[in-house]
């Protein structure tokens, strides 16, 4: 019994929850990010997938691991504007869930689309610039994937926390990804351009939260009556776990 209240202590100074235990914001995190899956599999089974159901995937899949990115960025500035730490027990989650729709969409890429034709996909791996950032971009979110695990949190002390500030660059290369893969010109504002304004912009506001200046005057904000009071109203509406 003591060894038992010893290890969920334990887990509680690790910022984890103990195994097994029920908890809403942890069911809600893993739903929100498993919705795309479901979503694309049911607009699969209704045939909705347009005429082009391989580009309309891969795209599908390209906008759901950066929803899932931002989702993660979103995590520390939360914290910074509510206090509330619980939530960045789920940073890490929401970061593989990213990773994880990245993975479907190269594979969407290099398999159904390219036939894994090795010499093509590495033709246009060199020579289309979105695809060069979009790789580098990869490339950096698979080494934060697999350094995620505590092993690597070990061994790595506080080199660990550096590393994983790379996820603020991946953030800006996906934006870049995203603004070059879509038809249409940003200088002029014409065709498909208004989405990746509106994540880059939501990007740049993320990062702009962790700058040491910008995230004391937040949190100095806290301890105001008429913020506190907002702040409250707006996160009624969220499960606090
Ligand atoms: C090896 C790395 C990557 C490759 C080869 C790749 C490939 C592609 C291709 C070919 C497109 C254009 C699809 C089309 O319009 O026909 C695209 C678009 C896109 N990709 Fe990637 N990508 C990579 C990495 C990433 C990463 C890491 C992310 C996000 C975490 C991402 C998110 C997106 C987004 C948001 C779009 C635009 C979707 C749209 O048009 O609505 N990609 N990618």
């Amino acid at each position: 019994m003591k060894n038992n209240k010893q290890s969920i202590r334990h887990n509680n100074e690790n910022n984890e929850y103990p195994k097994f235990s029920f908890n809403p914001l942890r069911i809600g995190i893993h739903a929100v990010s498993l919705f795309p899956l479901f979503e694309l599999a049911y607009q699969a089974y209704a045939k909705q997938l347009t005429v082009n159901p391989i580009q309309y995937v891969e795209q599908f899949l390209g906008r759901a691991a950066l929803n899932l990115l931002i989702l993660a960025l979103a995590v520390t500035p939360l914290i910074t504007l509510t206090g509330w730490k619980k939530i960045g027990r789920h940073r890490r989650a929401l970061g593989l869930y990213a990773f994880f729709y990245f993975a479907l969409h190269f594979i969407t890429f290099a398999v159904v689309d390219y036939g894994f034709d090795v010499r093509e996909i590495f033709r246009l791996t060199t020579q289309k610039p979105f695809i060069i950032v979009g790789s580098l971009a990869g490339l950096l979110l698979l080494m934060l994937a697999i350094t995620s695990f505590k092993f690597w949190m070990k061994l790595l002390g506080k080199k660990w926390k550096n590393l994983h500030k790379t996820v603020y660059l991946v953030g800006v290369l996906v934006i870049l990804h995203y603004v070059w893969a879509v038809k249409g010109s940003i200088s002029t504002l014409s065709g498909d351009t208004l989405r990746p304004i509106i994540m880059g912009s939501i990007v740049f506001i993320l990062l702009l939260m962790r700058i040491p200046l910008i995230k004391r005057w937040i949190i100095s904000l806290r301890g105001k009556k008429w913020f506190t009071k907002r702040l409250s109203r707006l996160l009624r509406f969220l499960p606090l776990g």
